[in-house]
């Protein structure tokens, strides 16, 4: 069979495996796949004036397997068109999987890199692979042809993925993930035709407690910083942080004659318990747009028996403030989902719970927190409130830790477990959430940071609630809509 149409038989498939897609869970302003099971963004690019967008994808199963790029394109970044599969594996280089990469535009030629994955022993006490750097190229955006490896790692290394490509003055530059002597690090390439590869330095290794591996490296300017972002498998968690399976996080520093001066160590880009392999649209303009996988590594996923499984976060603008922190506002875009606000102002609770008039299936909301005058113990809302149980996923300030806490320990469904940030040293709290069926978004005092977690609740819990425990609470201002979902028909469609 030729590539296209091993690429049109997934094709076929995904769609049949559409039809029996239950959408209990499935979100109406995120991007999910049709059907089948999907991980990393990839591939970000604008290109003949709309947003591609490739992920990592099994078609045949919503239960990871062999991947491919599936594909998808957006005139706003918030109402997808999926498209045909556009990268199978089958080559014997990518036998076992086309894993994640990225995009240029080449005069008009749409460049894929991708790491082509083989098992080259399955047997041995450790699993041993073989992961190599694949080009493929398209003219009308839609069909690929596939050019073979371009970059092989050195005989002593395994781990070595996820190329991004980016134009710099003069050249072409890769970044890629490596482990090298079980230190995580990212290693920087240089090209003038995008076929030939030399290999220029280390961009940056792993401290010790760093990492053994970094995935998914992007790199990319922000005024006059340079911000490289990975997401490290094997640190240890510390106190507060780093507490998932794998973390995300970045570097900011100055990026002069290939060589990347740190200023700013490590920092986790968000402080939920589900976003991981991000990357940024490239030839997007002036703006950095993020968009993650909304889920986490060997998490349990719910939805898995509905036939698809797991979506993106919500696209997010990003910006460097003065203190060289990562600030994430959603796409301002989503206003044109919104439908009729429900507005209430100087709310104030004692020692009790008020329900909203809203509901949490798929919704905006913002509100402001007086920390200053409030002295309950704990307050703040619950989501998926069932007010027959009492129970939701609760999002609150600790007066005694002074911490802000996002909490899914009593969902219906798993995953479980809570995390937390110190609340900021503000007088007031502003909080923008971005809720839809399973997922929810907590923008923390307009992006300075950021909570991503995927909640599962019975579907009679949608109720949101503000609460007091033990004291008051001054909720100043609350303003919710509902969304209107983005899918263009009812339902997704290829
Ligand atoms: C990150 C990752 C990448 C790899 C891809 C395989 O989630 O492990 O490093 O290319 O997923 O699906």
């Amino acid at each position: 069979m030729t590539h296209d149409e091993v690429c049109q038989r997934a094709t076929q498939s995904v769609q049949t495996l559409s039809l029996s897609v239950n959408p209990r869970f499935y979100p109406l302003v995120h991007f999910a796949p049709p059907a089948g099971w999907i991980n990393d963004p990839n591939g970000l690019i604008y290109f003949n004036q709309q947003y591609h967008l490739f992920y990592q994808h099994y078609p045949h199963s919503s239960y990871r397997g062999p991947m491919h790029w599936g594909h998808a394109v957006s005139d706003d970044l918030i109402h997808w068109q999926h498209l045909p599969i556009a990268l199978a594996p089958g080559q014997q280089d990518d036998v076992h999987g086309v894993y994640s990469g990225s995009a240029v535009d080449n005069h008009g030629e749409l460049t894929l890199f991708y790491t082509g994955h083989t098992v080259v022993d399955s047997n041995a006490s450790q699993v041993v692979i073989r992961q190599v750097q694949m080009l493929a190229t398209s003219r009308d955006g839609a069909t690929f042809e596939k050019h073979g490896v371009i970059i092989e790692p050195p005989a002593h290394i395994e781990h070595f993925r996820d190329p991004k490509v980016w134009r710099d003055a003069d050249s072409w530059k890769m970044v890629i993930g490596v482990s090298e002597h079980q230190t995580g690090q990212v290693w920087l390439y240089t090209s003038t035709d995008l076929r030939h590869w030399q290999f220029d330095q280390v961009l940056l290794k792993a401290k010790p407690d760093q990492g053994w591996m970094w995935e998914c490296p992007d790199f990319f300017p922000l005024g006059d910083k340079w911000i490289l972002v990975v997401s490290p498998m094997g640190m240890q968690s510390k106190q507060f942080a780093y507490n998932n399976k794998f973390q995300v996080g970045y570097f900011v520093g100055t990026f002069n004659n290939n060589q990347f001066i740190v200023e700013q160590d490590f920092t986790e880009l968000d402080h939920g318990l589900d976003l991981y392999a991000p990357q940024t649209y490239s030839g997007s303009g002036d703006q950095r747009i993020m968009l993650s996988w909304f889920s986490m590594p060997e998490t349990p996923i719910p939805e898995q028996p509905d036939h698809w499984s797991t979506c993106l976060t919500f696209p997010r603008i990003i910006t460097l403030n003065e203190q060289n922190q990562l600030i994430q506002t959603p796409l301002p875009a989503i206003k044109q989902l919104r439908q009729t606000p429900q507005k209430l102002s100087g709310i104030v609770l004692n020692d009790e719970r008020f329900c909203l008039p809203l509901t949490s299936d798929c919704c905006e909301l913002s509100i402001e927190i007086d920390i200053t005058k409030s002295d309950a113990e704990r307050y703040g809302l619950m989501l998926t409130f069932d007010p027959q149980t009492d129970k939701g996923v609760k999002l609150y300030i600790d007066k005694q830790s002074q911490r802000l806490y996002l909490d899914r320990s009593s969902t219906a469904f798993g995953p479980h477990g809570h995390r937390s940030i110190a609340l900021p040293d503000t007088p007031t709290l502003l909080l923008h959430l971005i809720i839809d069926k399973s997922t929810c978004e907590i923008f923390v005092n307009h992006g300075q940071a950021t909570l991503s977690a995927r909640i599962y609740a019975d579907y009679t819990a949608n109720h949101i609630a503000l609460y007091a425990e033990n004291g008051q609470a001054y909720f100043n201002q609350f303003c919710g809509w509902p969304l209107q979902s983005a899918w263009i028909k009812p339902f997704p469609y290829m």
